[in-house]
């Protein structure tokens, strides 16, 4: 198949797309993501081709507003709509009853579903054109970093899908946060660009489900089923250094090998770089929303080069540090030194 490349000019052709079954790759303010028609069970069964993805790891579906919820969803509590008004559109999804007409094939068979409105001009345009629910998993290959930018897209899913929207570089950079309000206290499932303190200023008790902050055990299963596979994982194994960023920077120096691929902050790249060592910048140690930005973009590159092992200086968990860290304990398999 011959992938179509599109710009921000070209809604009208990708909800068209859309509409008639087609896959389309569209930007998001997170990441962007690989998008059929949510009501058509055909189109989104192509979705789990296209990426590879086990079946029974289900879909969120993209709406334009808080309006659409009542189609999909039901019981929808009054805390769905106080996290809609503040934070959508926004990188929030909410997991919520579903309604019987949303496919089986989007929610894997649950009696749940994950419910999103982007933040993104282009992406909200075509959702409007459309006029269905996009089902949308991020755009990688299943196990591979999500994309941020079109030429991401365009590496995993080139020659599998009708298109590919370029809106730009994606500006938060790590997934939607997931936060599931069919429990109590509603339960984190997944943290990203809505950080947990947001969410505790407008839930009040919010539980974080474990699968965020370490390995599943066997036969443990999180409530996010996509939390329990490896993910996000270049091709070389990765070490996490968390703690102290400076004591981080020494015991790279000293354990890091010549050929060894390294995500620093901004603070340690010159220190740091030698040999044939890959150093990539994660930004400043203190702006994690830069960080954010950058680790997709840095796991990623590592797969051009043949760096036998990956070493990442990792943030505290306070605010968006809590997404970052997950992404890279997630791609290090939860392999973490601690420096205190
Ligand atoms: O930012 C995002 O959320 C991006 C963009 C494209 O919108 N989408 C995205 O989708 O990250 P995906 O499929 O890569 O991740 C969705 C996660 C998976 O871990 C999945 O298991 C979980 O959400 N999920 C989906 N529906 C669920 C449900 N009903 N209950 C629990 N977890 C659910
Ligand atoms: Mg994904």
């Amino acid at each position: 198949m011959e992938t179509r490349y599109l710009t921000s000019e070209d809604v009208r052709t990708a909800a068209d797309l859309l509409r008639r079954g087609g896959l389309v790759g569209i930007p998001t303010e997170t990441v962007y993501g690989l998008g059929a028609n949510g009501l058509d069970p055909e189109a989104v069964k192509r979705i789990f081709e296209a990426k590879g993805r086990p079946q029974d790891n289900p879909l969120i579906l993209h709406v334009p507003s808080a309006d659409w919820l009542e189609r999909y969803c039901r019981d929808v509590p009054p805390e769905a709509y106080a996290l809609t008004d503040r934070f959508w559109p926004g990188p929030l999804t909410l997991i919520l009853p579903r309604r019987e007409m949303v496919p089986d094939v989007v929610t894997a068979g649950l009696d749940t579903v994950g419910m999103r409105c982007p933040d993104h001009p282009v992406t909200r345009a075509i959702l409007e054109a459309a006029e269905v629910p996009v089902a949308a998993p991020s755009g990688n290959t299943s196990g591979r970093p999500s994309p941020t930018t079109a030429e991401h897209m365009r590496e995993d899913m080139d020659g599998k899908i009708e298109a590919i929207v370029d809106g730009g570089p994606c500006r938060v950079g790590v997934e939607s946060t997931i936060v599931d309000l069919t429990v109590s206290p509603p339960r984190l499932l997944r943290p990203g660009g809505v950080t947990l303190e947001e969410l505790e200023e407008v839930l009040g008790e919010v539980a974080v489900d474990s699968a965020v902050r370490r390995l599943m055990r066997d036969g443990e299963r999180p409530r996010a089923p996509g939390m329990k596979y490896r993910h996000y994982a270049p091709k070389a194994p990765v070490t996490v250094l968390t703690g102290d960023p400076e004591k981080g920077a020494a015991y790279l120096a000293e354990h890091a090998g010549p050929r060894d691929g390294i995500i620093c902050f901004h603070e340690y790249c010159a220190r740091l770089t030698g040999g044939e060592r890959v150093v990539l910048d994660l930004g400043p140690a203190e702006d994690k929303g830069e960080q954010a930005r950058r680790v997709f973009d840095a796991l990623r590159s590592f797969d051009h080069t043949r760096v036998p092992a990956i070493w990442a200086q990792c943030p505290d968990a306070a605010g968006l540090g809590l997404a970052v860290a997950n992404r890279l304990n997630k791609a290090a398999g939860f392999h973490i030194v601690e420096l205190i």
